[in-house]
């Protein structure tokens, strides 16, 4: 740990109370003036330190921003999240993870950004991310799987992330297949995989998950207007990102260790009891069709098994779905 972190640590386990910068200086061996800059680096970085003549310094405020010293506070994981790269802006975390692993990056290696410039959703997408509102957070997994079982990995991350939201904001997000998840019809995350690997190893997985948090829905950009939420509209108040990131990493950590440990049938299970889908009439367009029919379940590779109006069954790997109304047409949900 950096002096400047190690002071942050020091100035949180006083607890409101004041430390002289004497104290500082004694217990980190430098000078008044380094410890100085430091909290001038500190304050720089949002942190409210209050200086008083004869009593020192003392911690005021705690800006929520996911740098590395805010998301290990409390971070009760053993290897997710325990290396953090953080940026105030990017292009997109899930490039930077890609660059990081495949230059051998251990696993449960996060990258973090205030703001990405061209953040990417799936099939060639784009995803919105201004700067300070939501989580753009891409993590590097080595698993110990087959590349065919890929697709397990997004659905455990969209179960993780329904959990991580629930138990920080008491709001319940329903999953629409394969990975969004969405409160009150409206989408609220999306998550997107990436996957590098040969036959019959992974050499890496990058799963980047995107939250809308505490987004004004004037924020959005017209064409988002009436499809997107956030969790801040959800909840009716902020919410603290560094404890969603927080309790997304431990959920995640508990769901990875499960899955490579043979546990995927329940995953699959509450997978299924956080979806509103099953038993709806549903449009899905895939790459090269458009199916319609009865959702009628997800199997265990993460396919959608559709019943069509023939009564046959189909299977779909990827695809994009809309879900029939009572009026007839088709929205996202
Ligand atoms: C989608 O719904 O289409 C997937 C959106 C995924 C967005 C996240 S934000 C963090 C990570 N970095 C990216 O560029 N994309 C993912």
């Amino acid at each position: 740990m950096g002096s400047k972190d190690t002071i942050l640590t020091i100035l949180r386990q006083q607890q409101g109370h004041y430390i002289s910068g004497e104290e500082l200086s004694k217990r980190l061996q430098l000078s008044r003036t380094a410890v100085w800059k430091h909290i001038h680096r500190l304050r720089e970085e949002g942190y409210q330190i209050e200086a008083q003549p004869n009593l020192g310094y003392c911690l005021q405020f705690v800006p929520d921003q996911l740098t590395a010293a805010e998301l290990k506070n409390g971070l009760s994981t053993n290897c997710f999240g325990q290396v953090v790269h953080y940026f105030a802006t990017v292009d997109s975390t899930n490039n930077v993870a890609k660059e990081l692993a495949g230059n051998g990056a251990e696993e449960g290696t996060i990258v973090v950004a205030e703001e990405q410039q061209a953040g990417k959703g799936r099939r060639g997408r784009s995803w919105y991310s201004p700067a300070g509102t939501g989580i753009s957070l891409s993590i590097i997994l080595r698993p110990r799987l087959e590349p065919q079982d890929a697709p397990k990995f997004t659905l455990v991350a969209a179960v993780a992330t329904a959990r991580a939201i629930t138990a920080a904001t008491g709001v319940n997000a329903q999953i629409k297949w394969p990975n969004d998840l969405l409160i009150n019809g409206r989408k609220c995350v999306g998550i997107l995989t990436e996957m590098n690997a040969e036959i019959g190893c992974i050499n890496y997985l990058v799963i980047g998950i995107g939250i809308n948090v505490n987004l004004d829905a004037s924020q959005l950009p017209p064409e988002l207007q009436g499809q997107v939420t956030s969790l801040m509209s959800a909840a009716g108040r902020r919410i603290s990102r560094v404890s969603l990131v927080q309790h997304l990493l431990s959920e995640l950590e508990i769901l990875y260790q499960q899955l490579q440990n043979g546990g995927f049938p329940a995953i699959l299970d509450e997978w299924r009891s956080l979806t509103g889908m099953l038993g709806r009439q549903v449009r899905v367009t895939t790459l090269n069709e458009v199916i319609e029919g009865t959702v009628m379940d997800v199997n265990a590779d993460g396919a959608l098994i559709l019943c069509r109006a023939d009564g046959s069954l189909q299977t779909i790997m990827a695809g994009d779905v809309s879900v029939r109304g009572i009026n007839g047409t088709y929205a996202l949900f």
